[in-house]
């Protein structure tokens, strides 16, 4: 039986230890509770399938660690049906996201993607299982009501049609077309930074953390998110479709707009860089002290150093 990591462990740790600790119980819990949750088949198939591909767990991850920064004592246990919700929906955006009539991606998570596998009838239906199936596991997770409800708005806001599917409804209108940087900005934020955000603030929701840290806990996200989407534009282009486990060079060839194509590959690192400030400056004296850190825990900063390239 794995321990519960105790809140300082996690906190001073690298981000892939803190990725090792959280997925070790994460990861299982993922595929069980599909199992018991799930009888159709090939729906359970499919729904499994990219699932347990084996995806960063980036925000499932960053929920569990914010989730860690109050005072609760909150065990990665508690934290399952919560994170679990979380990677659902980031699950369910990555199969819509490769449908033929989206992106039209063959590769996902290293493995041909879900369509290929299954069928573009059984790929829609695994991805409208996922979203629906995490809503359910918000309800079921082990916090009073107000702290499950308000966990279920933010998912919904920021996975819905005012967070991502708004920014992958724009990402689709505005293929192949010429548009303003306060419109790319905007897609970038939608289509991405608004899950992070949603999955961070669902962490602070589970630590009881106050209004201001929840406030700083928001800004970090939200400049980590753009950062974090302005680095898969580079990766794009710079990577290896082996080193990516998606089509590389995919946005240029389906005309897509993205901070590359939008700056440049040096703007977008430029870019790249003021995001990840941002990121870092959210972590005010003020914020630390009420935290009861001198510094940026180590875990946080290291996160951030990752996305450096
Ligand atoms: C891919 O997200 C979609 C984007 C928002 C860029 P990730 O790069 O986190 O994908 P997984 O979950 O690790 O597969
Ligand atoms: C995806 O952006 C954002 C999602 C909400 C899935 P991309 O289309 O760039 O993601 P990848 O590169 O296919 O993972
Ligand atoms: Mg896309
Ligand atoms: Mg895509
Ligand atoms: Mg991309």
């Amino acid at each position: 039986m794995l321990m519960a990591a105790t809140p300082k462990t996690v906190l001073n740790n690298n981000w892939a230890a803190a990725t090792q600790t959280f997925t070790a119980v994460l990861n299982p819990f993922l595929t069980a509770q599909v199992d018991a949750d799930v009888a159709q088949q090939p729906l359970h198939d499919a729904m499994t399938y990219t699932l347990a591909s084996g995806g960063k767990r980036l925000r499932p991850v960053l929920a569990f660690v914010i989730s860690q920064l109050g005072s609760a004592a909150l065990s990665a246990q508690d934290f399952l049906f919560p994170a679990g919700a979380i990677e659902l929906i980031q699950t369910y955006s990555l199969i819509h996201d490769d449908l033929p009539a989206m992106d039209n991606d063959d590769l996902r998570r290293g493995k041909p993607s879900n369509h290929i596998q299954f069928g573009e009838a059984q790929a829609i239906l695994a991805g409208d299982g996922l979203l629906t199936l995490a809503f359910s596991w918000l309800a079921r997770a082990p916090f009073n009501t107000a702290v499950r409800i308000a966990m279920v708005q933010a998912l919904a806001d920021a996975a819905g049609p005012a967070g991502m599917v708004a920014g992958q409804s724009q990402d689709m209108a505005d293929t192949g077309e010429d548009i303003t940087d306060t419109a790319l900005h905007q897609l970038v934020a939608n289509k991405t930074a608004q899950l992070i955000t949603g999955a961070a603030e669902i962490g602070a929701l589970a630590g009881q953390l106050t209004v201001s840290q929840r406030a700083a806990v928001r800004d970090f996200a939200w400049a980590l998110g753009q950062a974090f989407q302005i680095r898969d534009d580079i990766l794009d282009v710079i990577e290896t479709t082996a080193e990516l486990g998606k089509t590389a060079g995919k946005d240029a060839a389906e005309h897509k707009n993205t901070y590359v194509s939008f700056y440049g590959l040096a703007g977008a690192r430029q870019q790249l860089q003021a995001a990840l400030m941002a990121a870092r400056a959210a972590w005010t004296p003020a914020v630390l002290a009420s935290l009861g850190f001198a510094a940026m825990p180590a875990v946080l900063a290291d996160l951030i150093q990752q996305l450096e390239e």
